[in-house]
Formats: C-alpha cells, sequence, structure tokens
C-alpha cells in the first residue's frame, strides 16, 4: 500500500537571536545581533500508511510539536522532504488542509469571541462541507462527547475539557483522512480523557481516520495507537508497534524487596547476576521472565536474604519508555 505520510531526512533548526542585556545593549542589537540555531529535529523519516494510529512520544522539547507544525505546513523545514496525499504541506498549504485536522491542546483553534455552533458554521463555509454531511456529523459528535448544552456558549467561557471536546469536533467537520493531535489530553480530567479515547478509537475504526497523536501520558498512546515512534532531542530512537515494544521490551518484571537487614551489595549482586537480572537500585531487581519465573526468583531471595516485604510488578509502558530512553544514553 502507498503510504499517505511520506518524510524523508526531516530536519528542523530554529535561528535563535541573542539579546545583550541593558539599555545599551538594546540599542546595539538594532544593528547586529548575534544569533545561534537550534536544532529541534534532525534527520528524521518515517512512513504512514491509511488507518494507522501513531504515537509520536518524547520528552519535553524533543521536537514533537515542532514535527507536527511541519506536517500541518505551518513551519517549513530546514532540510528533507515532507509528502502528504501527495502534497507538500507547507508549499500547498490551502489544499492540504482540507485533508487534515489539527488539535493542539495548549491552545484552541476556535475563535474565543464567538459561540461554538457559530464556530462550526464559519468552519463549514471554509471547507465547503454540505449541508446535510456537517448536520449529521455536528449531532452525531455532540450526541457522542456531550457537547450539546455547550453549542451556543461562546468559547471563552468554556472550561479545558469542554473547549477539548469543541477543538476535536471543529478538526472533523470536514471529514479529514488525518488527524493530528498535539496533547489533547492535557490537563484533562480522567473522565474526559477517557471519553476522548474512546472516541477517537471509534473515528479510527468507523472512518479509517488515520491518527498521528503526541501526549505525555502514555495510557493515550496504550489506548489510541497501534505504532509508535520515539524521538529524543530531535533524532527518531524508536519505531514500530505497541505489540512489538510490549514483545521485546516488556517481557521484564520488577521485584521490589523490603529488606530487613540491608545486604552486602556484592552479595546481592552476585545473586541477581545468576538470574541475568540487573539492578534498578539497591532494593529493586528487573528480570525477564524467559530466564526465571517470579516465583523461583523469590523463593531464592527469601532463603538467602532477611527480607520483610515485597512487590512484583509488571512493566508498563512509561517503564519501557524510560529504558529505550536509557538504552540511547
Ligand atoms: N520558535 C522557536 N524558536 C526557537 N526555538 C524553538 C522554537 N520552537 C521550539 N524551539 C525549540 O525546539 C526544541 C523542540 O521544541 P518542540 O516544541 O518541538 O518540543 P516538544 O517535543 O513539542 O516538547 P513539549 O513536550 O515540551 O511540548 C526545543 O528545544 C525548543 O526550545
Ligand atoms: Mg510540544
Amino acid at each position: 500500500m502507498q503510504p499517505i505520510i511520506s518524510v524523508k531526512n526531516l530536519t528542523k533548526s530554529y535561528k535563535v537571536f541573542k539579546r545583550r542585556e541593558g539599555v545599551k545593549g538594546s540599542f546595539l542589537d538594532l544593528f547586529k545581533r548575534d544569533y545561534y540555531f537550534v536544532e529541534a529535529v534532525k534527520n528524521v523519516s518515517f512512513e504512514i500508511e491509511k488507518g494507522e494510529t501513531i504515537g509520536y512520544i518524547g520528552t519535553n522539547g524533543a521536537g514533537k510539536s515542532t514535527t507536527i507544525k511541519m506536517l500541518t505546513g505551518i513551519l517549513h523545514p530546514t532540510e528533507g522532504e515532507i509528502n502528504i496525499l501527495g502534497r507538500v504541506p507547507h508549499k500547498e498549504r490551502t489544499t492540504h488542509v482540507q485533508n487534515i485536522g489539527v488539535v493542539f491542546g495548549q491552545r484552541t483553534q476556535l475563535w474565543w469571541d464567538i459561540a461554538v455552533v457559530e464556530a462550526f458554521n464559519l468552519l463549514q463555509k471554509i471547507y465547503r462541507v454540505d449541508e446535510k454531511s456537517y448536520k449529521n456529523r455536528i449531532d452525531n459528535f455532540s450526541e457522542i462527547l456531550g457537547i450539546g448544552e455547550l453549542l451556543n456558549i461562546p468559547v471563552r467561557k468554556l472550561s479545558l475539557g469542554q473547549r477539548m471536546k469543541c477543538d476535536l469536533v471543529a478538526s472533523l467537520i470536514h471529514n479529514p483522512k488525518i488527524l493530528f493531535l498535539d496533547e489533547p489530553t492535557i490537563g484533562l480530567d480522567v473522565s474526559v480523557k477517557f471519553k476522548l479515547r474512546e472516541f477517537l478509537k471509534e473515528l479510527n475504526s468507523t472512518e479509517k481516520t488515520t491518527i498521528f497523536l503526541t501526549t505525555h501520558d502514555l495510557v493515550d498512546i496504550e489506548e489510541i495507537c497501534k505504532r509508535i515512534i520515539i524521538i529524543d532531542k530531535g533524532h527518531k530512537i524508536y519505531d514500530g508497534t505497541l505489540s512489538e515494544i510490549h514483545k521485546n521490551f516488556g517481557g521484564q518484571r520488577k521485584l521490589v524487596l523490603d529488606f530487613r537487614e540491608k545486604p552486602e551489595k556484592n552479595h546481592l549482586l552476585n545473586f541477581v547476576k545468576k538470574f541475568q537480572a540487573k539492578l534498578e537500585d539497591s532494593h529493586t531487581i528487573i528480570f525477564s521472565q524467559n530466564v526465571t519465573s517470579a516465583s523461583e526468583l523469590i523463593s531464592v531471595f527469601l532463603q538467602e536474604f532477611k527480607i520483610s516485604d515485597l512487590k512484583l510488578k509488571e512493566m508498563d509502558l512509561t517503564e519501557i519508555v524510560k529504558n529505550i530512553y536509557e538504552k540511547e544514553k
């Protein structure tokens, strides 16, 4: 199948001007300003097919929003190529936006002073959506997300969660093939998060909308995405399906021990090595299910050390991703 998003060696550097201090400095800055470059995205490549759900994750400042801004045509890449549904986003922005929906959790795309329904109506006109499908979509989405009562309220009066739901509906009025979401669940309570996740899953399965999502909440990823791309300081460091990631990294478990008597470090290390496990800290052992069972490990440790309590933990996605970062370092 032909990919609908193709990104090759994408790079973005921002030119940042240095500011000199004081009045004299500001005056001098008028004539000549020193600058440096911040490399936000470096040589990133990937291809995405129709209907995929991608979690694009990374730490603060990793380059996620910069990537989304380039994919949506807001920013020009410094180097590299982007092709989305046969178009180059920053060159053919007007036609490109017909195919995509965009939601930035940090800031609304709606007009602050007008009622939600008026904003929807405006978008209908901008995207030339026919009356019947417009009405169908608004009715359907409003019902699922429970925003019927909000339609006549000015956007500025909405709570964060209410605004987010309206932003999401707004981004979907023109039935885009791809939906870009930059931290859509930031600051939302658990029930709104739950609703949004269910909504996005449903959208992907019924309309085959491709979803490209950034988030710091890895539960969003577990729930919505089948594939994850991890970036770190602008570089892509992982690209694979969620099931691969669980298979490759998730066969690990943690045994957290409360020692009644602190063991001698080498003594503990010897036992840990025997099971090809490793120490996370002085009382946490990371071991692989393929090498040993939890019961075997626990019984050996109970015999050998003075232990008052213990806890067994499965590695969740947060832990797995943390491990991938650490491995990269
Ligand atoms: N307009 C800009 N001018 C200069 N530097 C910028 C600009 N926008 C972003 N950056 C820098 O580029 C890097 C990547 O920023 P970006 O916003 O893409 O990160 P992010 O992965 O979205 O982070 P977060 O999780 O905090 O949203 C950061 O070092 C940031 O400071
Ligand atoms: Mg960001």
